[in-house]
């Protein structure tokens, strides 16, 4: 049985600034997640300390919101059966040194903070995230190769 869920994903300013959005982008498209929100922004201090608010106890809070505004990045929101953990395991293990090859991180970096994407990892916080980022309406359409990328 489907599961249609909506996740919040992040292009993080290192994947703006290596020129790595669209290689990005083509993963998610291809593996048949439908993109329902995207935009191009500089991200305030409040909506980054908001965004990653469960982790402000950490010591690389400070250094994790000074990435996360130091320069633009893409929002987007995908839809897709099971699409938070479709995205996350396209995205790979936090860490690029130990994430698998194949996934987004293993394949394009070696760092631990400057990790190129975010994922939602769960529906609720997902939810809490479009909250945050997308208070804007989605926009529902129906791609024409749908019925042949998913389906049991
Ligand atoms: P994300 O929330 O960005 O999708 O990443 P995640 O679930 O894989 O990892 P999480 O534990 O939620 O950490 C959020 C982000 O904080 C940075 N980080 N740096 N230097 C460090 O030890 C460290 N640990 C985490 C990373 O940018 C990570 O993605
Ligand atoms: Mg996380």
């Amino acid at each position: 049985m489907s599961s249609i869920q909506r996740t919040f994903i992040i292009l993080k300013p290192d994947a703006v600034q290596r020129g790595l959005t669209g290689e990005i982008l083509a993963r998610f498209e291809r593996k048949g997640l439908k993109i329902i929100g995207m935009k191009f922004i500089k991200a305030t201090e409040a909506a980054a300390k908001q965004h990653y608010q469960e982790h402000a106890a950490k010591p690389f809070f400070g250094s994790l919101v000074s990435f996360i505004t130091s320069s633009p990045l893409v929002a987007l929101v995908l839809e897709g059966d099971e699409a938070v953990t479709v995205a996350r395991t396209l995205i790979g293990a936090t860490d690029g040194r130990k994430a698998a090859p194949g996934t987004i991180r293993g394949d394009f970096g070696c760092s631990k903070s400057n990790n190129l994407v975010h994922g939602s990892d769960s529906p609720e916080s997902a939810a809490r995230e479009l909250a945050i980022w997308f208070p804007d309406a989605l926009i529902d359409w129906t791609p024409c190769a749908q019925t042949w990328v998913a389906g049991d």
